[in-house]
C-alpha cells in the first residue's frame, strides 16, 4: 500500500519539471492526481500516460493559474471529478529576469500574477472544499531566491518571498480547520526553468553549492510526499531543499 493511498491531489504546473516529478511521486504512492498545465498539453498527456502505465489514476486540467476565474474553476472541477480534494500543491511558476532599471511593468506583473496571485487563487478555492472535509494539505513551492538577494530577479524573488509569508499566515488562519499549509524552497533544480540560465552563470552557481550539484526534481517531490504522508503535525513551516546553498 502506498504512503498516500486514497488521497487526491492537484498539482499546478505538473506537465514538466518539479511539478511533473511531484505528480509521478504522489501517484506512485497511491494518490489520484490532477495534472495542471498552461499551454503544453502534449507534455501533460505524457505525464498522465506514465501514471497510467504504473497503474495509477490521473486527470489533466488546463488553466492559467494567474487568472482568478480559470484557477478557481480548475480547483472546483478537480474536487468534483475526484469527489474530494486532499492535497493542493501550488507549484507552477515562471521567471522573467531583468535587472531592475530595465524591468518592464509586464515582466513584473506576469511573474507576480502567476507565482503569487496564482497561489492565492488556487488556495482560496481549495479552502471551502478542504474545510468541509476537515482535512487538507496545502504545499506551496517557493524558492531559495525568495530568501536571498537574486540579482535580475526582483519580480521572482518578491513573488517567492511573498509565498513564504502567505504560507505562514494561511497556516495560522486554517490551523483549526484540519488544513496544514507549508512551503518548500528548492535551490537550483535540473529543469527547463534552470536550463534557461546561461552556461557560464550555471557553472558559477554550481561552484557555490556545498553538495556540489543541482537538485533532481524527484528530491523536491519526495519532500512533498513526506509532508502529505508524515507531516500531520507540521504547519506554517518553510523547508529548504537546496544542497546547503542557503542555510536559513
Ligand atoms: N528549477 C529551479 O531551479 C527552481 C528553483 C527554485 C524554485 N523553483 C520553483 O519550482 C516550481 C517549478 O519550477 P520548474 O523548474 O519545474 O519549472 P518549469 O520546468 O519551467 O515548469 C513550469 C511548469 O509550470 C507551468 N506553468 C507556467 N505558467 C503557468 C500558468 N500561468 N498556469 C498554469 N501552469 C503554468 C508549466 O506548464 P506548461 O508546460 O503548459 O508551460 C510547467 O508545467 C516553480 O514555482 C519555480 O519557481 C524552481
Amino acid at each position: 500500500m502506498g504512503r498516500v493511498e486514497g488521497k487526491t491531489a492537484l498539482i499546478t504546473g505538473a506537465s514538466r519539471g518539479i511539478g511533473k516529478a511531484i505528480a509521478l511521486e504522489l501517484a506512485r504512492e497511491g494518490a489520484r492526481v490532477a495534472i495542471n498545465y498552461s499551454s503544453n498539453e502534449a507534455k501533460a498527456t505524457e505525464v498522465a500516460d506514465e501514471i497510467a502505465a504504473m497503474g495509477g489514476e490521473s486527470m489533466i486540467v488546463q488553466a492559467n493559474i494567474g487568472d482568478a476565474k480559470e484557477a478557481r474553476a480548475m480547483v472546483e472541477k478537480v474536487a468534483d471529478h475526484f469527489g474530494h480534494l486532499d492535497v493542493l500543491v501550488n507549484n507552477a511558476g515562471i521567471t522573467r529576469d531583468s535587472l531592475l532599471p530595465r524591468m518592464t511593468d509586464e515582466q513584473w506583473v506576469e511573474v507576480i500574477s502567476t507565482n503569487l496571485n496564482g497561489c492565492f487563487f488556487c488556495t482560496s478555492a481549495a479552502i471551502p472544499i478542504m474545510t468541509s472535509q476537515s482535512f487538507g494539505r496545502i504545499i506551496n513551492v517557493s524558492s531559495m531566491n525568495g530568501q536571498i538577494p537574486a540579482v535580475g530577479q526582483a519580480n521572482y524573488s518578491a513573488s517567492k518571498g511573498g509565498i513564504i509569508a502567505f504560507t505562514r499566515t494561511a497556516a495560522a488562519e486554517l490551523v483549526r480547520s484540519g488544513i496544514t499549509v507549508n512551503s518548500i524552497s528548492p535551490g537550483y533544480t535540473d529543469t527547463d526553468m534552470f536550463a534557461a540560465v546561461p552556461d557560464a552563470i550555471q557553472a558559477h552557481i554550481k561552484s557555490k553549492i556545498p553538495l556540489g550539484r543541482y537538485a533532481h526534481p524527484e528530491e523536491i517531490a519526495k519532500t512533498v510526499t513526506f509532508l502529505v504522508a508524515d507531516g500531520d503535525y507540521i504547519t506554517g513551516e518553510q523547508i529548504n531543499v537546496n544542497g546547503g546553498a542557503h542555510m536559513a
